[in-house]
């Protein structure tokens, strides 16, 4: 916060509880008389008259107890624009000293389960790694890959066994740790509207579905020409680039002819992001064995 702003803040909030403590007093002072009396003051409305009495003196009390609460607790705590306050207290500092209590309570836990293996956590009598893994990636990973992992538009599902870029143990863990970035470049001013059509024919032949012969003929040598580097020759996609298996009818961005023809036109980029410095190692272990939990019954 700029100086000006820090003391504009102080300005008004000291100039706002001072003002009312005057006019408290002020108005108190002018009153003639401190006792209570029967003197109206000749307003009357719907039968209620204004008597001309002081405020009572329990309401008087509490008002200035207020008043000291307010100037205590801006003297004590951040409040007044930038001054920290007498007890140093921020929000960082208390969730820092939270998570590092967290952490002390259970990094005995974590560290016993960082000794044993993803498969090994698999057999564990009690799966209680797993359920672990699982409340960690219901709190980082659903929003994207659904509660039960099961994925949307662009969000791969994670129980079954198709993998973007592998399935094993240490593949899933490095998807995690540090994010994965799909490059599917886009084709339109390649090939143009036909050609991108006569494509998306030919894609969706690989999995076996309906399509113009004479479209996916035209589009076949194409596919040789410009796909097989990333989805090889046989459209079974390739897991060190992330570019997925064609032939199979599991889509990440949608089957239907106008979706496969509008990935091929404008390409996609999908990203996961990496992990490492939201979640520690211990964490990330965990949540990579409950992962592979969901498609190694
Ligand atoms: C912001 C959304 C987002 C979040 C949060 C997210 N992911 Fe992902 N994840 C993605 C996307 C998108 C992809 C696919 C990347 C691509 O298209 O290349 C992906 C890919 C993956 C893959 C690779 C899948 C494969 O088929 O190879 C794994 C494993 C994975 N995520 C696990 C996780 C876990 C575990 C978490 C929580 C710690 C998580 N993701 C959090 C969006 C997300
Ligand atoms: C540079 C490597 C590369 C090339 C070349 C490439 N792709 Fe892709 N393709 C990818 C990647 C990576 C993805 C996944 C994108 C993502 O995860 O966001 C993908 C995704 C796709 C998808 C979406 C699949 C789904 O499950 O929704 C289709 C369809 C596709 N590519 C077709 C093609 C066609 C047709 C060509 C040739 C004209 C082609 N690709 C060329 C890398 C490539």
């Amino acid at each position: 916060m700029s100086t000006f702003w820090s003391v504009w803040i102080s300005v008004i909030t000291l100039a706002v509880i001072f003002g009312c403590t005057w006019l408290l007093l002020a108005t108190r002072k002018s009153q003639p008389h401190q006792e209570t009396t029967e003197e109206t003051l000749g307003h009357a409305f719907d039968g209620i008259e204004e008597y001309d009495n002081p405020l009572p003196k329990w309401w008087f009390q509490m008002f200035l107890g207020t008043v000291i609460f307010g100037v205590l607790y801006l003297i004590a705590y951040p409040g007044l624009g930038s001054f920290p306050g007498l007890l140093g207290w921020t929000q960082e500092g208390q969730w820092e000293t939270e998570m590092a209590h967290a952490e002390e309570n259970y990094a005995p836990v974590f560290a016993k389960y960082a000794s044993l293996s993803i498969e090994e956590m698999q057999s564990e009598e009690n799966a209680s790694g797993l359920k672990m893994g699982q409340r960690m990636f219901a709190n980082n990973c659903s929003v994207c890959h659904g509660t039960s992992a099961t994925g949307a538009h662009g969000f791969p599902n994670l129980t079954d066994t198709d993998w973007l870029y592998g399935g094993k143990p240490a593949t899933i863990k490095h998807s995690i740790t540090e994010g994965r970035m799909g490059g599917m470049p886009p084709w339109g001013a390649v090939l143009g509207e036909d050609g991108v059509r006569d494509m998306a024919s030919y894609v969706l032949s690989l999995s076996g579905k309906e399509a113009d012969a004479d479209a996916v003929a035209r589009a076949k040598p194409q596919f040789q020409a410009l796909c097989t580097a990333c989805h090889t020759a046989d459209g079974t996609g390739m897991h060190a680039l992330g570019a997925p298996n064609l032939t199979d009818d599991i889509w990440l961005y949608g089957g239907t002819f106008e979706k496969v023809a509008h990935t091929i036109r404008t390409g996609r980029n999908g990203v996961m992001p990496a992990h490492k410095n939201i979640l520690s190692e211990d964490k990330i272990h965990l949540i990579s064995a409950y992962v592979y939990s969901l498609s190694n019954k």
